[in-house]
């Protein structure tokens, strides 16, 4: 739910005639959300946007899905995940309902191109760089950003610089700022952690030559999702120009102003992103509870509605700490089950004024299943660590 933005050549009237250098039209192209009754982007293609020559049935790896069973607290180290492949079809599904799915991925080399006519993909960088292309241009990512893909968006992940570390999550539905930071009209208010100027989009066309061209689609069937590869007749990426409040952005982590006090702030401080069914939040460097007896770690909570997921990516979390969490780890808190910070955390944070904690959170308000990739770098003692002496 960006604001509007305008790239490249368009014709001053919409849906008027808008020539090529020979003469011939350029393809214009509405996408838009919801039945056109919400964001939309006019977009004006060299080549017919609807051109197909094929179009084959596509079987990823079967993805496996199993609840969470007997119902515990679940630590799963992403950074011992095979690393390689690509930023689409290298992803490992860890965990994931009917409203998204999670998964990780090393990526080491440019993916293909892709369309999600699922739903808008959350993708968060958490270490390395990548261009993000697509029909309307280019993102360049770096270690800290998000990228919100719009559904359907033709695009491929191009890593530059060695291989990137990357969450994704895919949801089955649209994602956007939270509602309650927006205006009527979709502007940022005041009390927004960020806002338009901490919103990046793309700046100029990006045009690429080529016939033949595959494309992967993610798309619907009756009862979940499905594989098709399709090939265009000319290259997607022939978009001279377009405008709308329809397109990939990127926000980086590090510019989400913390929310604080001078006790503790609930997890709502933290949202950043509304999607169907789940929200996700951004736990970043920050000054901490000032009242003079305040406990800066949170208190034992149970989100009864949600399940929890926090991917920790960076610094030192502090509530944390003696339960096996580092770098790359993601804990997942189900619904039916209480848990707070480690053992003695809340006596040892006393005092302290500054969290140098960086971390997403993913809470979904339907159960989540565990993935086979999820059990096999699951730490089986994590459940256990509030019980038994912490580890090192
Ligand atoms: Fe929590």
């Amino acid at each position: 739910m960006p604001y509007y933005r305008s790239v490249g050549e368009i014709p001053p009237k919409r849906h008027t005639q808008f020539r090529q250098p020979d003469g011939g039209l350029y393809a214009e192209e509405l996408m838009g959300q919801e039945g056109f009754s919400s964001d939309s982007s006019l977009l004006y293609h060299r080549h017919l946007p609807t051109a197909i020559v094929a179009a084959e049935t596509y079987e990823p790896r079967p993805d496996s899905r199993s609840p969470n069973r007997p119902l515990k607290p679940r630590h799963l180290r992403t950074h011992k995940l095979d690393a390689g492949g690509d930023a689409v079809l290298g992803r490992a599904q860890l965990l994931a309902n009917d409203d998204c799915r999670i998964s990780y991925v090393v990526a080491d080399r440019p993916s293909p191109l892709y369309r999600n006519a699922i739903g808008d993909e959350c993708l968060y960088v958490e270490d390395g760089a990548a261009r993000l292309e697509s029909t309307f241009g280019v993102l360049e990512l770096t270690a800290g950003d998000y990228a919100i893909i719009p559904t359907s968006v033709i695009y491929r992940l191009v890593p530059t610089g060695g291989p990137v570390r990357l969450l994704a999550v895919e949801a089955t539905g649209h994602i956007g700022p939270p509602k309650r930071y927006l205006s009527v009209r979709g502007q940022f208010l005041e009390h927004s952690p960020y806002c338009e100027r901490d919103q990046r989009g793309p700046t100029e066309p990006l045009l690429a030559d080529g016939t033949e061209v595959e494309v992967y689609v993610r798309h619907r069937v009756r009862g979940g999702t499905a594989w098709s590869r399709h090939v265009f007749a000319h290259h997607p990426f022939d978009v001279v120009g377009w405008d709308g409040c329809l397109y990939p952005w990127a926000f980086s982590i590090h510019d989400f102003e913390p929310i604080t006090g001078r006790i503790h702030q609930p997890p709502p401080a933290h949202q950043t992103f509304q999607g169907p069914n789940f929200v996700i939040c951004s736990f970043v460097p920050r000054k901490v509870d000032y009242h003079p007896l305040a406990v800066p770690v949170p208190y034992n909570h149970h989100n009864v509605d949600s399940d929890e997921v926090l991917f920790y990516t960076g610094g030192n979390y502090e509530a944390r700490a003696g339960s096996g969490i580092e770098q790359g780890s993601i804990s997942l808190h189900p619904g039916g089950f209480t848990h707070g910070p480690q053992p003695g955390a809340p006596e040892r944070a006393i005092g302290a004024e500054r969290f140098d904690e960086l971390a997403v959170m993913v809470d979904t308000f339907r159960p989540l299943e565990l993935c086979e990739a999820a059990l096999a770098v699951e730490d089986e003692e994590y459940a256990w660590t509030w019980s038994r002496p912490a580890q090192s």
